[in-house]
């Protein structure tokens, strides 16, 4: 499978919202990424239910929904009647990780579990197999636009060796800091599926970085 590429909104114009899922809608991207901040679990806020609810109906792709919120499994039903189509929540806001996986999927939801840049893969042993997604964070949570963390490709190793170890079939997302430089090398390591909001909605031409970020160019692979 080539991979999966999902535009983070978070980057678009909010005032032109309808024209950035235009774009998204009728590109090669796959996925819309939709974060959403709560300004507790990290130091920003984005938008909520509403918006969700607005752009549901100008996509037929799936809605991917990142959240970086605490006590997240308090509103999985209403983000569902919002139409997220994944749902995922961050490892350190969960204490009770397990159940709240099965709440997802029990909502009707595909699961994901993000990882912040110090949390060790091997916490996620215990739930891969239950899992569809990883969001292998490669910045800090809560603001687009930040530089990738160059360790998050060992971790990347890790992760990918680890979901072959627990015969997961979850698939692994990139979030923060991806673009042009190091696309091919995060999908050459097994990267699923890349999240990309300034990269996309910062470029000169979004829709020829959209067509650059689903075949990325192998010689810019660096060590
Ligand atoms: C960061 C968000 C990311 C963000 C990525 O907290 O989870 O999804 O939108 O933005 P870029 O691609 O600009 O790093
Ligand atoms: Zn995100």
């Amino acid at each position: 499978m080539s991979h999966l590429l999902a535009p983070s909104i978070l980057a678009a114009d909010f005032s032109r919202l309808h024209e950035a899922m235009a774009l998204i809608d009728g590109s090669e991207a796959d996925w819309v990424h939709v974060d959403v901040m709560d300004g507790c679990f990290v130091p920003n806020i984005s938008f909520g239910f509403p918006v969700i609810r607005d752009i549901r109906p100008l996509t037929g792709k799936p809605l991917d929904v990142h959240l970086m919120i605490v006590e997240p499994e308090r509103y999985i039903a209403a983000f569902r009647d919002a139409g997220a189509d994944h749902l995922t929540l961050h490892i350190e806001a969960c204490p009770n990780l397990h159940r709240s996986i099965q709440m997802i999927k029990d909502a009707g939801m595909k699961a994901g579990v993000a990882i912040n840049p110090h949390t060790n893969v091997l916490e996620l042993e215990d739930v891969l197999p239950d899992l569809d997604l990883v969001i292998l964070m490669s910045v800090n949570p809560g603001y687009g636009g930040q530089r990738f963390i160059k360790h998050s490709y060992r971790k990347l190793e890790k992760l990918v060796a680890l979901r072959a170890a627990t015969a997961s079939k979850a698939l692994i997302e990139i979030d923060g800091g991806v673009g042009e430089g190091n696309a091919a090398r995060l999908v050459a390591l097994g990267a699923d599926v890349l999240v990309a909001g300034s990269s996309v909605f910062k470029a000169p031409d979004p829709r020829q970085a959209i067509r650059q970020l689903k075949s990325p160019p192998l010689h810019t692979i660096k060590s």
